[in-house]
């Protein structure tokens, strides 16, 4: 089954041609990144706007990749949230276009079911079912057992910030630009993650929930006291909060392993994309006996490939949406 993934609930257009869930035939991305680094986050009316604009495009890229047409398709999966809503309908829009004018089907899928659905693309070792994910991104950081395709239990989440968004608002804070992860872990290389003492959020080992919003605060306190870091000094701050987020995600996730029993783990989301965090995980996996299934850098962020492949099961189930699909911005994850 050949399915055409959409995804606009943010910053990247992207449209995507996966077969039977598991082998990409095209995956194509536009990133607004060069539109919003000026205004250091996503504006959601320039994103929508710019998504009206690339949504035709990168479908008509995705068929010419996959070498089909529109009769080599089985049927259509689109983010449908959360998200922006101005965004999200975007692609939702075009989605519906094509399945009414084609007679094809098209299901609605959750963006972090998508993220969730990442880790089986391309990819023979994948983790069964139930697990366990760690799933950190710009908007969402939560642990969650994955008990069968599709059906997820929320095990604890951020109370504040998302990690990536901590990253973002403390690169924007350094001057650094948008998105801020990539920078940050840049920086980070050349610095040591214990020249500053950033406290652990919620240390109390058995409590299972993140927060990052103080670790920001710590960051534009010490800014306020010492002034704009450069050279060596903003590499070492840049490596010490860079540790504290990476301590924390860590230290979290082994203990809801613990809890929950589990022996696989995914990490999902684009903060997966961090090196310093997929090799911590790597090492706590070593040390307590649970295996780490990661995507591939440029299937963590966002992208279409992961929509498709979420949709697949659904399609594959029988589930059809009607002609009352629709964007929801708060979505809940479904159970
Ligand atoms: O999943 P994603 O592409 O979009 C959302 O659904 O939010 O995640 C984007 C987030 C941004 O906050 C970005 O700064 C972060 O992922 N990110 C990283 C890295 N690459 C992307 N954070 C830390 N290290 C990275 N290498
Ligand atoms: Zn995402």
């Amino acid at each position: 089954m050949k399915v055409l993934g959409l995804e606009s609930s943010c910053d990247e257009t992207a449209a995507a041609i996966v077969e039977d869930g598991r082998r990409i035939l095209a995956d194509v991305v536009a990133s607004q990144v060069d539109l919003h680094a000026a205004f250091g986050g996503v504006v959601p009316e320039l994103a929508s706007r710019a998504h009206l604009v690339e949504i035709v495009p990168v479908i008509e890229e995705a068929l010419r990749r996959a070498g089909l047409g529109w009769d080599g398709l089985d049927g259509l999966a689109v983010t449908r949230g959360p998200g922006l809503v101005g965004a999200l309908l975007v692609a939702l829009q075009a989605g519906k276009a094509i399945a009414y004018a084609r007679g094809l089907p098209v299901v609605g899928v959750h963006h972090l079911e998508g993220h969730l659905s990442a880790v089986f693309l391309e990819n023979d070792d994948v983790p069964a079912f139930p697990h366990v994910a760690l799933l950190v991104s710009g908007g969402h950081t939560s642990l969650i057992e994955v008990t069968a395709p599709g059906h997820f239990r929320e095990i604890s989440r951020t109370r504040d910030d998302a990690a990536g968004e901590a990253f973002d608002k403390v690169a924007k804070l350094l001057g650094l630009g948008y998105p801020g992860g990539v920078a940050i872990e840049r920086l980070a290389r050349g610095g040591d993650p214990r020249a500053l003492k950033l406290p652990r959020p919620l240390p109390a080992r058995s409590e299972l929930d993140f927060s990052f919003s103080g670790l920001k605060t710590w960051v534009l306190t010490w800014v306020h006291a010492n002034g704009l870091p450069e050279g060596q000094a903003l590499a070492d701050l840049c490596a010490s909060f860079q540790r504290a987020v990476v301590d924390s995600l860590v230290g979290k996730t082994r203990e809801a392993m613990r809890q929950v029993g589990a022996t696989q783990l995914q990490l999902a989301g684009g903060v997966a994309a961090n090196g310093a965090l997929r090799a911590a995980l790597v090492a706590a996996g070593e040390a307590d006996g649970f295996h780490l299934f990661v995507p591939p850098p440029r299937l963590c962020t966002d992208n279409a490939a992961m929509i498709a492949a979420a949709g697949y099961h659904r399609l594959a189930a029988g589930e059809r949406a009607g002609p009352d699909l629709n964007a929801d911005a708060n979505l809940a994850l479904p159970s």
